[in-house]
C-alpha cells in the first residue's frame, strides 16, 4: 500500500494496485458506474462550449487519430509551431469551461498535491484506429506536481516506458472508471496508448473511449 486514499461507498475498489513503476500508482474501478455515469453528463454538458476537435501535429499538419478539448484556466493545446498550454480555445476563441467539481474532488484525494489543477485535457479515442504514440507530458511548470489520469469507456492497452524513448517498457490495462496517477520518479517516464478494444464498455454513447488528464501548469505563488 503506497497511498492512503478515503473510503466511499461509490466504489468498492479504492485501492492502487502496484504497476512495477515507482510514482505511478492505478487505482481500478476508483469510479462506479453510478459516478462514471454522473462524470460522463458533466463532460457531455462541458462539451457544449468546448466541441471536441481533431487537432493536427506541429509542423507536418497531420491529424491525430484522436479528437481533444480541455477544461480549466488553461487548455493543452497542438498548433503549427509546437504544443502550449492556452487560457482560450483556438476553435473559438473562448475560455475553457471550469473543470467539473468531481474531478476536483479526485485530484483532492489522489495528487497529494498543495494546490488544485489547471487544465484537464481531454482526450477521445472514438475510432478503432485512434492511438497516442508514446510521448512524454513535460510542458508543465509544475513538474513536482503528478498528472491524474481518469479513464471512461473502452479498456485501453497503456503503454509505460521510461525516459528515453527506446528503453524498455511494459503495458497495462486501464478500463472505464480507473485512476491512474503519474508523479513522483515516474513523471517524465514516456508513455502512450497503443489501441482501444472496442466494444470493452457501454458507457459511451457511440462506443470509444475517454480520458482525461489533470495538470497543474503552473508553479505555485505565480
Ligand atoms: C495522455 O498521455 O495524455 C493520455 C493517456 C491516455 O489516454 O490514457
Ligand atoms: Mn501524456
Amino acid at each position: 500500500m503506497t497511498q492512503q486514499v478515503p473510503k466511499d461507498e461509490s466504489s468498492k475498489e479504492r485501492r492502487p494496485v502496484d504497476t512495477g513503476f515507482p510514482g505511478i500508482v492505478l487505482y481500478p474501478g476508483y469510479l462506479g458506474p453510478a459516478a462514471q455515469q454522473a462524470l460522463l453528463a458533466a463532460l457531455l454538458a462541458g462539451f457544449e462550449a468546448a466541441p471536441p476537435y481533431r487537432p493536427r501535429m506541429p509542423r507536418t499538419g497531420q491529424p491525430w487519430s484522436i479528437r481533444q478539448t480541455n477544461f480549466g484556466e488553461f487548455g493543452w493545446v497542438s498548433r503549427p509551431d509546437g504544443y502550449f498550454y492556452s487560457s482560450t480555445n483556438d476553435v473559438n476563441g473562448r475560455k475553457w469551461p471550469a473543470i467539473p467539481a468531481v474531478l476536483l474532488d479526485i485530484w483532492a484525494q489522489v495528487a497529494h498535491y498543495p494546490a488544485p489543477p489547471e487544465c484537464c485535457l481531454v482526450n477521445l479515442y472514438d475510432t478503432p484506429k485512434s492511438r497516442m504514440g508514446l510521448h512524454r507530458d513535460e510542458d508543465e511548470e509544475a513538474l513536482d506536481a503528478p498528472v491524474v489520469s481518469i479513464s471512461l469507456g473502452d479498456t485501453c492497452l497503456f503503454r509505460v516506458g521510461g525516459f528515453a524513448r527506446s528503453d524498455k517498457s511494459k503495458s497495462f490495462r486501464l478500463a472505464s472508471g480507473d485512476v491512474a496517477v503519474i508523479g513522483g520518479a515516474s513523471r517524465l517516464r514516456y508513455h502512450g496508448v497503443d489501441r482501444v478494444i472496442p466494444g470493452s464498455s457501454g458507457l459511451v454513447p457511440g462506443g470509444g473511449r475517454i480520458n482525461l488528464t489533470l495538470r497543474r501548469v503552473t508553479k505555485q505563488d505565480q
